[in-house]
């Protein structure tokens, strides 16, 4: 069964690959993604300083998904910038990951990451965990700005990881901002924050920064990572291709991504909790499914769902 899938002309030879934060931050773990049956390597979102991240316990995973707020724990975009051309001999796509603490960050790091040429780069204009720091990707006005500036030194092609939305009217809002940024690819959705999970037996919250809120990620943000490729689908009517992030924990979850109108999808919560033999089961489970319904490659179905 073909899986293979492409991006803004880049070939991934899986549509399966790791969500930004799960098991990428070290060398081992991207070394670890390399040779694993991942269709790509996606480098922890990165910022100018490392980061040892906020305090632990800081991700907690319960039935249903997880909650975490890791506060961008990373080597450093030096680092990362030194460990791309490694990362590319395992001969599949790799995607860099560029965050900030402020709007000049990003064209900062964008421009050295850049020159390392990854295959592609994701903008996260979405991190909900740091204290103080509201999410880019919620205020239009700034994440035109910030794409324009980063759009001048990115040449590979320019992805953005945005935050979740539940209004069309801000899928609209969002959307006219894209159309006039130069996106090549957009990753939807991360995190939904910000939540928070209870532990009725401790009568406390289950993870520490923040007072207990969080990222929510799993199956039960699965219905809002689908409404959000859908509508971005079909408001640039697939002429940009989205990778949808959010709720898979079995193959058939990312059929329903596809449907939707995922080129690709990311896992995060069920990497972290099976490590990287996931991809494996996915794609044997994806394949099951398209042999199921009479499908040969990931173009059959995707963006074909019905409405009644
Ligand atoms: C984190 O490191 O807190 C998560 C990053 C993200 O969700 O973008």
């Amino acid at each position: 069964m073909d899986l293979s899938t492409t991006i803004a002309g880049v070939r991934f030879p899986s549509c399966f690959m790791n969500a930004s934060g799960a098991l990428c931050v070290t060398r081992d773990e991207l070394l670890a993604l390399g040779r694993s049956h991942a269709g790509a390597i996606v480098t922890k979102s990165m910022t100018v300083e490392p980061r040892d991240g906020n305090p632990t316990p800081r991700y907690y995973a319960f039935p249903g998904g997880s909650i975490n707020s890791m506060g961008l724990p990373n080597l450093g975009y030096q680092a990362y910038a030194a460990l791309i051309p490694e990362l590319k001999e395992f001969g599949k796509p790799v995607i860099a990951s560029v965050a900030g603490l402020c709007e000049d960050d990003f064209p900062t790091i964008a421009a050295i990451i850049n020159a390392a040429k990854p295959d592609l780069i994701e903008v996260n204009l979405s991190c909900p965990n740091i204290p103080g720091k509201p999410q880019i990707g919620y205020d239009a006005e700034a994440s035109e700005r910030l794409l324009k500036r980063v759009r001048k030194v990115i040449t590979v092609p320019m992805g953005v990881k945005l935050p979740p939305y539940f209004d069309p009217a801000h899928h609209t809002a969002m959307g006219e901002v894209i159309g006039r940024c130069g996106v090549d690819f957009l990753n939807l959705i991360n995190s939904v924050g910000n939540g928070l999970v209870v532990d009725p037996e401790r009568e406390a919250v289950v993870i520490k920064p923040k007072g207990g809120f969080g990222g929510l990620g799993g199956t039960i943000i699965k219905p809002v990572a689908l409404a959000n490729v859908r509508a971005f689908w079909k408001i640039f009517e697939g002429r940009i291709p989205i990778i949808g992030t959010g709720g898979v924990v079995h193959g058939v979850d990312a059929f329903e991504h596809l449907l939707c109108g995922a080129s690709a999808v990311q896992i995060g919560t069920v990497l972290v909790e099976e490590g990287v033999s996931v991809f494996g089961r996915l794609e044997t489970e994806l394949a099951a499914q398209f042999s199921k319904k009479g499908y040969a490659k990931l173009e059959d179905c995707r963006g074909k769902l019905q409405e009644l």
